[in-house]
């Protein structure tokens, strides 16, 4: 629920992206597929890919030591650890367990959290949640993926879309108007079906059946899940905007998740912001899923797109389905 002012605010930010990039040209090589087919329906032209011996965990730290550097805080000082992903390190324990001894943050709880590419948004709520009952002082919100792990690499119609990378932010009672204004999230197991990794977890463990039908994998139903992205998206955007009291001309910059340029267009058209009010780095990333948005915010700052006391929005939507918007005063 919403209330007059700010509770919290971001005080830092901060980003990891592998080195190593995956070009279109390089996908030629592995699946049939062509570089104007994947710019043309997705707008991607390359994305980061992470070495075998980097882990969600390590990229995570990477991150969020460069938010926490911003943000002027120590390990010691972070009470509460959210940590966003699709692509644990491993089943038990929590990757944001693992995450906490690589920062040494030995003060703080830590948790991993499950809504897909929604999850850095959800996680920026709890942590407005936590803050605002009094449980926490300074949070760390992480998303970070390794979609390499968990992609199909001879499945053409996913394998072009994901990249690899991890986003950070410090999350602290907001000093005075600037911070998080609304937040709007929604979710509908309904259609867990269109975008899911059927096997490797309890309900149909590991073995060489999951193995040999690439269950462990991720699948998509790629037109129906374009469809609710943008249906979601631009309901969430429009309903945060609302409760945060603000219209779509004060808003100043929009952050989406970037998953694809054309589920970008098509939410910015219909909200009815212009495109030069639209952060886009998917053709540079592909869709890292959580961490797109931290990367995104994080990057916007460093260009000089985002200013102290701008209005902005990110609005994001993934597996589940799963979605949500959050309005800020920068
Ligand atoms: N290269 C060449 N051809 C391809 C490729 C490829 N990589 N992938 C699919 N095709 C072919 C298909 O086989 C099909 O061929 P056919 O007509 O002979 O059967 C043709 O291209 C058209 O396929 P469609 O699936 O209809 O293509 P569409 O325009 O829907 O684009 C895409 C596919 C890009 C996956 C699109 O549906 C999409 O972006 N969906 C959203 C998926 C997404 O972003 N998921 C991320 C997770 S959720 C989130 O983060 C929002």
């Amino acid at each position: 629920m919403n209330k007059p002012g700010p509770v919290v605010e971001i005080t830092g930010t901060g980003r990891y992206l592998p080195q190593r990039i995956l070009t279109n040209a390089d996908l030629e090589r592995m699946v049939d597929t062509d570089e104007d087919w994947i710019v043309e329906r997705t707008g991607i032209r390359e994305r980061r890919i992470a070495d075998d011996d980097m882990c969600a965990a390590e990229m995570g730290a990477r991150a969020a030591r460069e938010a926490m550097r911003e943000a002027g805080v120590e390990p010691g000082e972070v009470d509460l650890i959210v940590l966003s992903t699709a692509t644990p390190d491993r089943w038990l324990p929590a990757t944001a367990c693992d995450m906490q001894a690589l920062l040494g943050a030995d003060n703080a709880m830590a948790f991993d959290l499950g809504a897909a590419c929604a999850g850095w948004l959800y996680g920026l709520s709890m942590a407005e949640g936590y803050i605002g009952a009094g449980r926490a002082e300074t949070a760390l919100v992480v998303a970070t993926e390794k979609m390499s792990a968990i992609v199909d690499w001879t499945d053409r119609q996913t394998c072009v879309l994901f990249g690899d990378g991890a986003g950070a932010a410090i999350v602290r009672a907001s000093s005075g108007e600037r911070g998080i204004l609304s937040s709007y999230h929604r979710s509908n197991g309904k259609l867990g079906d269109l975008l899911y990794r059927p096997g490797g977890g309890a309900r149909f463990p590991m073995d060489t059946g999951v193995l040999e039908r690439r269950d462990h994998l991720v699948k998509m139903a790629g037109q129906e899940v374009f469809k609710n992205a943008v249906r979601s998206m631009s309901e969430a955007a429009d309903l945060a905007l609302q409760q945060a009291g603000l219209r779509w001309e004060n808003v100043e910059l929009l952050v989406p998740h970037q998953a694809n340029l054309r589920i970008i267009r098509a939410t910015a058209k219909h909200v009815g912001i212009p495109m030069d009010r639209v952060f886009v780095n998917v053709d540079r990333y592909g869709n890292m899923s959580s961490a797109t948005i931290p990367v995104a915010l994080d990057e916007a700052k460093e260009q000089g797109r985002l200013a102290p006391d701008m209005n902005i929005l990110s609005v994001a939507f993934g597996a589940g389905l799963a979605w949500g918007a959050i309005a800020m005063r920068w």
